[in-house]
């Protein structure tokens, strides 16, 4: 059986061991996944006792996806450009590859699984701290007509901004504080700010949304979040929270690491109706 495992701190509340439990029966694979608490200043020991101890992989969670980035040999250019990872596969001598595959998560779920295309869309990110940051490759490769970054503190968006600019001068992304997107509209929302864990939504102008727009929270609980109250008054279309996103980063995880795409849709369907995967 070969050996992966979710490490965070606090972990008891990870879906992950469910999901890829589910992707493994589905698919086949011999191998077990468990969830791990490594202690605050105990991320490098524990990742480095799982993987002497045969682990082949991990998955990683609040709050050591920066630790995480620093502890790869090698990274992915999305890594790299998220600043973060949460995906380690092992390799042979001692290397270590980090990923990121939450942006893509976030992409294949409102492209695959929700149906809106991001290819010429004009899409509005909302925050700039490092949940936004690893999504803006992953959306860029999807060519919208225009990225905007706008955050409560707009130095963040525009310091985002100018990271990418150098290393993509055509790319159509620029920052925004918040009070200058009044008359704007977007095809898709998607809110990367930490506020719906204060239970509170960004203090955005109305009337953003265009004809049959999008709301995504990258976060998701029950019922909808202050954001997706929000979007819902200010006439989104549809509305999606976070858990899709979850459960697509965890198949692009998986893939990497066993080199097949599980399938989402069952996952995702019993995650919803509150049932084991
Ligand atoms: P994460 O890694 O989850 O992105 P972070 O780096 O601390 O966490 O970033 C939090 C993001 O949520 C920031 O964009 C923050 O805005 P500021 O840069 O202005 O602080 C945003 N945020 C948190 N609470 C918010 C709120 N109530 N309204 C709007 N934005 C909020």
């Amino acid at each position: 059986m070969d050996r992966y495992a979710v490490v965070g701190h606090p972990i008891s509340h990870s879906k992950s061991p469910q999901i890829h439990a589910a992707f493994a029966r589905q698919t086949r694979q011999a191998m077990t996944y468990e969830a791990l608490l490594a202690p605050l200043d105990g991320f490098a020991t524990t990742v480095h006792a799982f993987r002497h101890a045969l682990g082949r992989g991990m998955n990683v969670t609040v709050p050591f996806k920066l630790e995480a980035h620093d502890i790869a040999t090698e990274l992915t250019g999305r890594a790299r450009s998220a600043g973060a990872v949460n995906t380690l596969v092992f390799g042979p001598q001692d290397t270590i590859l980090g990923d990121n595959t939450d942006g893509a998560g976030l992409v294949r779920d409102v492209t695959n699984n929700l149906g809106y295309p991001l290819g010429d869309r004009r899409v509005l990110l909302l925050g700039a701290g490092g949940a936004a940051r690893g999504t803006i490759l992953p959306i860029l490769g999807e060519h919208p007509a225009c990225l905007v970054i706008a955050n409560r503190t707009v130095a963040r968006a525009e310091a985002l901004v100018d990271q990418f600019a150098s290393s993509l001068p055509a790319a159509p992304v620029t920052a925004s504080p918040f009070g200058s997107l009044a008359g704007h509209k977007f095809d898709v929302v998607i809110n990367a700010t930490a506020a719906s864990l204060t239970d509170q939504a960004p203090d955005l102008p109305p009337e953003l949304y265009a004809p049959g727009a999008l709301a995504y929270d990258m976060m998701y609980g029950k019922g909808d979040t202050p954001f997706l109250a929000a979007a819902r008054r200010d006439g989104a279309t549809g509305l999606a929270d976070g858990l899709g996103m979850l459960v697509e980063q965890a198949a692009e995880s998986f893939w990497l690491w066993r080199g097949v795409r599980p399938q989402t849709k069952p996952v995702l369907e019993a995650l919803r109706a509150g049932r084991a995967p």
